[in-house]
């Protein structure tokens, strides 16, 4: 029997960022499974601070991606009201929101990452990283806002758009190779997927062909790399997760330099995407993990890491 057969769950989805129909076919696909799994699923569209639970919950699954669901500001409040919910804690979701403090977290435990610069945006910086790079906004996700520069005139459009996002930006040296995502379990660390674009970089339309209407990707899973290789990556992932004090799980995006085959950890999301076509589920069949057995695994992960 299933860790939550007859009980009641409320599955948290929407959100008001940017991801909300990312976050509502994730929950789609969780509510689902959770009834396969026999729980009473009340399925709760958030869209900001003022949402109401059902009384008598279990545990709130959140399944919000980026803005208020993955950002730590959810998880104060579901702590606030004492409520039991998945995924990782406030502060550690307030770290790994921010592509700034995450970094820090890296350098710091030594886990490989992009050479970068918080660039402020009030016109008084200046470039400190050779070109390429990349510009991206520290706190959005889903490719949002991410720019890949080559030439200085891409670069002062991209600090052009950045402004849309707030007052300082960060810039990371371009890596040129492989796209690769890990999938991290409580302690397990999954196979590696490799990421193939059909066409440009891992933007929006690629990722979400469903959504745009453009764009394909390529999956390889697990990536066909020399053993070596795929140890030194899926260190690399665990040392990341581990560094910013993740506990429950999260999927790790690392850039697997093409010259010298060495991992580069760009950042940690710790409500990835449950969509069907999504990388973590599809990193779980690969060993034999169902999509069912996943949501029960974030569920029992989750109260142990706060217990
Ligand atoms: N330093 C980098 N070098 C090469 N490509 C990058 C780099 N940073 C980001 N990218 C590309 O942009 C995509 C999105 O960047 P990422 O840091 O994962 O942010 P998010 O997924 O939150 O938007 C990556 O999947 C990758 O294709
Ligand atoms: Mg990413």
């Amino acid at each position: 029997m299933s860790l939550i057969a007859g009980k009641k769950v409320a599955l948290l989805w929407g959100g008001p960022g940017s991801e909300r129909l990312v976050s509502q076919k994730t929950g789609e696909g969780v509510a689902t499974a959770l009834r396969a799994l026999g729980a009473e699923v009340v399925e709760v569209d958030v869209t900001g601070p003022d949402f109401t639970l059902p009384d008598g919950i279990f545990i709130a699954v959140n399944m919000i991606h980026g803005t208020f669901g993955e950002d730590g500001a959810l998880q104060a409040i579901l702590e606030a009201r004492g409520v039991a919910y998945t995924g990782e804690d406030a502060a550690t979701s307030r770290v790994t929101f921010d592509k700034e403090l995450t970094k820090e977290c890296f350098v710091k435990a030594g886990v490989p990452t992009p050479l970068s610069q918080s660039f402020r945006l009030d016109g008084t910086d200046k470039l400190q990283l050779d070109l390429p790079v990349v510009v991206k906004p520290p706190r959005e996700g889903s490719s949002v806002g991410v720019h890949i520069c080559r030439t200085a005139a891409e670069f002062e459009a991209a600090i052009e758009d950045a402004r849309k996002f707030g007052s300082s930006t960060l810039v990371e040296e371009f890596i040129e190779g492989r796209e690769l995502t890990v999938g991290i379990l409580g302690d397990q660390v999954l196979p590696i997927i490799r990421i193939m674009p059909v066409d440009g970089f891992y933007d929006m339309s690629n990722k979400y062909p469903w959504l745009t209407g453009s764009g394909k990707s390529e999956y390889q899973c697990p990536a066909e790399l020399p053993a070596e290789v795929t140890s030194a990556v899926q260190a690399a992932a665990l040392a990341a997760f581990k560094s910013a004090g993740c506990k429950v799980y999260a999927r790790v995006d690392v850039m697997l330099r093409e010259r010298d085959m060495k991992p580069y950890v760009l950042e940690i999301n710790t409500i990835p995407g449950m969509t069907p076509t999504s990388l973590l589920p599809k990193a779980c069949n690969a060993v034999g993990i169902s999509y069912e057995q996943l949501c029960e695994s974030i569920i029992q992960l989750s109260l142990q890491a706060r217990t």
